[in-house]
């Protein structure tokens, strides 16, 4: 099929490459004039592991990048993969999908039977009351579809090419059998569940979704913070929990919480989505505030054994999960922030992230190795779990006062140091 998709972040250039492996003619459209060079030089403009090997095969061929709008009426179907940022009160910031949805709208003006699909990230009613409305105002007659997407930074390629549902949100129309076409030699290979639902429940199944891990993670972390108050080990309840079919043994690492581009803007967007109808949505409330309490603990736990005014203390960690560059809403930023508000010095260590977290704070030291960090240090917080910590050995004995505080459970050596695990 010939798609075109709007967008190339994350999700619509890996959407993208992914389309072009499963034997589709693809073409994205974006503003940035360096992602349509890159993409159209066969390189792709994002890191994340497998995409480039796909965007080096197809690019150029059957994928290429386009900021011209004027290529849609000559594709099939249309996905927008648009940001959704948050606005200040949490809830979500459909502008940047709406301004989209109207350039792709005036391009279609004249076209039938073009299919639109909302990939982006949206409350229950976007779609038909937003999305639809600009895209059909300059005359295009279109139809518009929902299909979220549920892939994981670090394994976007993955994820993609063996999901464990797709979901389809339609108004009942055309549009699910364009999606079912597009889909088929990704059902074809893997067979994965295929949701066939309205477009109010696909949007509101991509909130479902992530608040359930967060809020999961959350209540791991509360049980975990239970657990370290009578000296008991998360990890070891966690595993026999799992066992539990109903429980399930992901997202139950516990420690100093989620971060990322998705979990903390998606939930707030949710929380502020269910304000709008007049529901206090508490469990999700609290949510957030335990994870936004998890890296206080962490820092707490350092202090009864430090004081780290005017000392040197290092963060090991800055992404917000291991496998990205990604520092968005990482917890190392409230942990970096309360190391500063103590009076610490703060030296940091990341085996990718340090340039993304320069930006955010340029005046902390960054060494190029975890050993850098601890040599002289008073102090060590572990905040990503990358496993070259967990090999970290005779580094810390170049410590000036071995405290080690692990908020992933990462670290393996426990002799000649003053070792704490957040909920263990
Ligand atoms: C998340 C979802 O997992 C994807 O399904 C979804 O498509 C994506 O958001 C999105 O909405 O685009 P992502 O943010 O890439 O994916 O990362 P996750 O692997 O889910 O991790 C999120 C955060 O939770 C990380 O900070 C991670 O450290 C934390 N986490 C995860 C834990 O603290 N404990 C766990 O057991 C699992």
């Amino acid at each position: 099929m010939e798609v075109s998709i709007v967008g190339s972040g994350y999700v619509g250039t890996t959407v993208a490459a992914c389309f072009a492996e499963l034997g589709h003619s693809v073409v994205t459209i974006d503003v940035d004039e360096a992602v349509v060079e890159a993409i159209n030089d066969g390189r792709a403009p994002i890191h994340e592991p497998g995409l480039g090997a796909l965007v080096a095969e197809h690019g150029g061929d059957r994928l290429t990048a386009t900021t011209d709008y004027g290529v849609a009426p000559e594709t099939d179907v249309t996905f927008l993969a648009l940001p959704t940022p948050s606005n200040a009160d949490g809830s979500v910031d459909t502008s940047i999908v709406e301004a989209g949805a109207e350039s792709l709208g005036a391009a279609l003006s004249g076209v039938e039977d073009h299919l639109v699909v909302v990939k982006s990230t949206v409350v229950p009613g976007t779609t038909e009351d937003r999305v639809e409305p600009a895209l059909t105002e300059g005359g295009a007659d279109v139809d518009v579809a929902v299909n979220p997407e549920f892939l994981r930074e670090g394994s976007a390629v993955a994820d993609f090419t063996d999901p464990d549902k797709v979901v389809f949100g339609t108004d009942g129309g055309r549009g699910v059998e364009t999606l079912r076409a597009v889909y088929e030699p990704l059902v074809a290979e893997v067979d994965p569940p295929v949701v066939e639902t309205g477009r109010r429940e696909a949007e509101m199944i991509k909130y479902a979704n992530n608040a359930f891990l967060a809020t999961k993670v959350s209540l791991i972390n509360e049980l975990g913070n239970i657990c370290k108050a009578y000296g008991v080990d998360a990890y070891e309840v966690a595993d026999a929990i799992g066992l539990d079919d109903r429980i399930g043994e992901r997202f139950l690492r516990s420690g100093v919480g989620w971060g990322g581009s998705c979990f903390p803007k998606d939930v707030a967007a949710i929380i502020a989505a269910a304000r709008a109808k007049g529901y206090e949505p508490e469990l999700l409330e609290a949510a957030v505030e335990v994870n936004d309490r998890q890296p206080g603990r962490l820092l707490g736990l350092l202090d009864s054994h430090v004081d780290v005014a005017g000392k040197r203390v290092a963060v090991l960690g800055l992404a917000f999960k291991p496998g990205t560059d990604d520092v968005r809403e990482s917890r190392a930023i409230p942990v970096i922030e309360g190391l500063q508000a103590r009076g610490a010095e703060v030296v940091a260590y990341d085996p990718v992230a340090t340039e993304n977290m320069r930006e955010r704070f340029p005046e902390i030291e960054y060494v190029a190795s975890a050993a850098a960090a601890l040599d002289g240090a008073s102090g060590a917080v572990v905040v990503t779990e990358w496993d070259e910590f967990a090999a970290l050995d005779d580094a810390f004995d170049a410590m000036a006062e071995p405290v080690v505080v692990d908020g992933r459970r990462i670290i393996e050596r426990r002799d000649g140091i003053v070792y704490e695990g957040l909920t263990w």
